[in-house]
């Protein structure tokens, strides 16, 4: 029998309708459009507004367009993984809410969290349920609602995040489209970099941490820039090596979009030009999980049978990773 990697078949992404400009940021916090474009590359981001809202609203429009894109009935899905570090509620899973508003009623679902790289952890571990032959449909989302935990009083990070997401569909595949590697990685003691200081267990809301402001992402940029650049392109260029690529191999890199300087760091020591580097971080800034679905949601109808794509991302934890796709489907 001839081995079955796990294919992409279908991408949706959505973001909501909010544009939050520079323009407006500078009327919040001491900065300005030039800083902010020349240090990260972002124009403008998008915002969830309205009361009772969270990151399963972002997820749910996607994965429905998902079906409708893939010709898949709710009940066919059998397995649906949210990648997300902000979810709608501590429990139960953002993936739980999804599936029973979408009406899948035949999967079963969880969460995974692993900061930016929530997506590529995912995509990883959804690739498995597919190999080994036990599901045939598994719905991967990454999605974020960052303004929720993102202080707009600090300008170090309110000018980076944004809201959004997207989700890809998997089904197996014998003819060598699909996942074909992935390396991931993580290191806990980067955590003092960027986390969020309360409201876990660890230290559970009270009325002294909302004064101190603990509920908001807190990140040392500088450090974690210096991981991030090294890290990113430290797995792509390992992804490659382990499956013989060279640059001229390769059809396109989706980078996770944190900051535009990561990005041409990580293009760079892969040897990519900036002509196959996905990009949306001027529109989208840093949308956690977002990204990468979103890049490649915006980019599908580039994308070719065959195309040899890296999917790279860094964050929070500090967790990191690269995947190898073979693209299995032309512009429909
Ligand atoms: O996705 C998860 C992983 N996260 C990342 O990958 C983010 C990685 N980090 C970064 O992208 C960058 O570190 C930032 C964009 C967050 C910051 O850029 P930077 O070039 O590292 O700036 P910096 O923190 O070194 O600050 C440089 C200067 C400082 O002023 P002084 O001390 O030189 O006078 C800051 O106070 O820029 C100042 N500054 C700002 N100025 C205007 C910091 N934030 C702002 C701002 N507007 N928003």
């Amino acid at each position: 029998m001839s081995k079955i990697t796990a294919a992409i078949t279908g991408v949706a992404g959505y973001v909501p309708d909010y544009v939050l400009t520079n323009k407006e940021l500078e009327t919040m916090v001491d900065t300005n459009d030039e800083w902010i474009l020349s240090r990260t590359g972002i124009k403008e981001r998008r915002i969830l507004k309205g009361e009772g809202k969270g990151t399963s609203h972002i997820a749910v429009p996607a994965v429905l367009d998902l079906l409708k894109k893939t010709n898949t009935k709710p009940e066919e899905v059998e397995l649906l993984i949210c990648a997300t570090t902000t979810p709608d509620m501590v429990f139960p899973a953002t993936a739980n809410l999804i599936t029973a508003e979408i009406g899948a009623v035949n999967a079963f679902g969880y969460d995974l969290q692993a900061a930016c790289s929530g997506f590529l952890f995912a995509l990883a571990t959804a690739s498995k349920f597919i190999e080994s032959g036990q599901y045939k449909k598994v719905v991967v989302v990454g999605a974020d609602k960052m303004s929720s935990i993102i202080d707009y009083t600090d300008r170090t990070t309110c000018i980076i995040f944004g809201d959004g997401g997207g989700a890809v569909m998997l089904e197996p595949n014998t003819d060598g489209y699909g996942i074909q590697d992935a390396v991931l990685k993580s290191d806990g003691s980067g955590a003092q970099y960027l986390h969020m200081k309360a409201g876990g267990s660890r230290k559970p809301a009270t009325m002294d941490t909302i004064l101190a402001r603990e509920h908001y992402a807190y990140q040392e940029g500088q450090q974690v820039f210096k991981f991030a650049v090294r890290g990113m392109a430290d797995v792509s260029a390992e992804v490659m090596e382990r499956n013989n690529l060279k640059s001229e191999d390769i059809a396109w890199l989706v980078p996770h979009q944190a900051n535009k300087r990561i990005i041409d760091a990580t293009a760079n020591r892969m040897g990519v030009g900036s002509e196959k580097v996905m990009l949306n971080i001027e529109r989208y800034g840093n949308t956690t999980s977002g990204t990468i679905p979103l890049c490649l949601w915006e980019y599908e109808n580039q994308l070719k049978k065959g195309d040899n794509i890296i999917l790279a991302a860094f964050g929070g934890g500090f967790t990191w990773g690269a995947i190898y796709v073979k693209w299995a489907y032309d512009p429909k």
